[in-house]
């Protein structure tokens, strides 16, 4: 690769939501499945950390040094988040990729804060014990330091998170110093930054020169000294990454940026296949859910249509004599 090379266009997936709430939400699982047979009841597999306690930002800075590595993964609604906690992910991020990914935007720019506290607020609902953290939109920190302050505290407030990230490096480390004041703990993102775009030019790998690197280098000493607790690494060189992490008393968290990140973190649709459209080289889809879901919508289809769906176990019925009685 150039320096300049792209990394990738535009994270675009289809916009995919699961409508799964069958239960009511606040009943207690374990009282609710008593009354269940069996076959209802959540096994051990599908709920495997149900009891663990929230995961903290104290957690995730103590994961430092500690060998075991931070996973972290976006969501956007409910259905989604819900089943993330179900898993022993340590980390959801309410990305503003939402504004690709759920709202089909061409980039990140046109997202806003209520957008970001709606749909925090959805996963926020669907998470017993993983750490959400808000992403700050476009032009919600940028101009003001009294304006960050104000926008981080709405997504704590208002859409529930328990951290916000935010783009830029030294340029915004006064943004993330008063922030921390307020006492909301801020996760910061450098390299490749999304909300920037316009000015890289597209997706381009950063940090390649010297001169990239150092500025790089610079930004995330200058975030650890303004309080961030942990950084995104985006679409830098692994070396790079590596030093940084190396240098740093806080964990990184790498996405493009290498094996050697304190912990790693995905959008979730590129990591289930759910993005046809385009695969960056840094993403590895551990399941081809785009296909799963065409296939069995095929299915669904097929079966309206030769009338095999709905079947007798799919049908309600009239108790004998009612249909008459009603009519009467
Ligand atoms: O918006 C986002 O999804 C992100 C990451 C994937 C780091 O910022």
């Amino acid at each position: 690769m150039q320096i300049g090379d792209p990394i990738g266009g535009p994270k675009i997936t289809t916009a995919f939501s699961l409508n799964v709430t069958l239960l009511p939400r606040h009943l207690p699982m374990v009282s609710f499945f008593r009354f269940l047979p069996p076959s209802f009841a959540p096994s051990q597999k599908t709920y495997p950390t149900m009891h663990k306690r929230p995961v903290t930002v104290p957690d995730i800075s103590g994961r430092k040094n500690s060998g075991k590595k931070i996973t972290a993964l976006t969501a956007y609604d409910y259905s989604f988040a819900k089943l993330l906690d179900e898993t022993d992910i340590d980390i959801i991020l309410v990305g503003d990729s939402l504004g690709m990914v759920s709202l089909g935007h061409e980039n990140t720019l046109a997202v806003t804060l209520d957008n970001m506290i709606d749909h925090t607020q959805a996963v926020k609902r669907g998470t017993q014990r993983a750490l959400v953290v808000g992403d700050m939109p476009f032009m919600s920190y940028q101009v003001s330091i009294e304006q960050a302050v104000t926008n981080a505290g709405r997504l704590i407030q208002e859409g529930g998170a328990s951290a916000v990230k935010l783009e830029g490096g030294a340029r915004m480390a006064d943004r993330v110093q008063a922030i921390v004041q307020a006492g909301i703990p801020v996760m910061g993102h450098i390299g490749l930054t999304p909300q920037s775009v316009h000015q890289f030019g597209g997706y381009k790998v950063q940090g390649k020169n010297y001169f990239d690197s150092r500025q790089i280098r610079q930004d995330a000493s200058d975030l650890q000294n303004a309080g961030a607790f942990a950084l995104v690494l985006e679409g830098i060189p692994g070396e790079l990454a590596e030093e940084i992490t190396k240098g740093l008393k806080i964990p990184t968290i790498g996405i493009g940026a290498g094996q050697k990140c304190d912990g790693q973190i995905l959008v979730l649709h590129d990591l289930l296949g759910l993005n046809q459209d385009f695969v960056p080289k840094f993403v590895k889809q551990y399941a081809q859910m785009a296909d799963n879901l065409k296939s069995a919508v095929s299915e669904y289809i097929k079966e309206v249509r030769d009338e095999k769906f709905p079947g007798q176990e799919h049908t309600y019925h009239s108790k004998q004599g009612s249909l008459k009685q009603v009519n009467d």
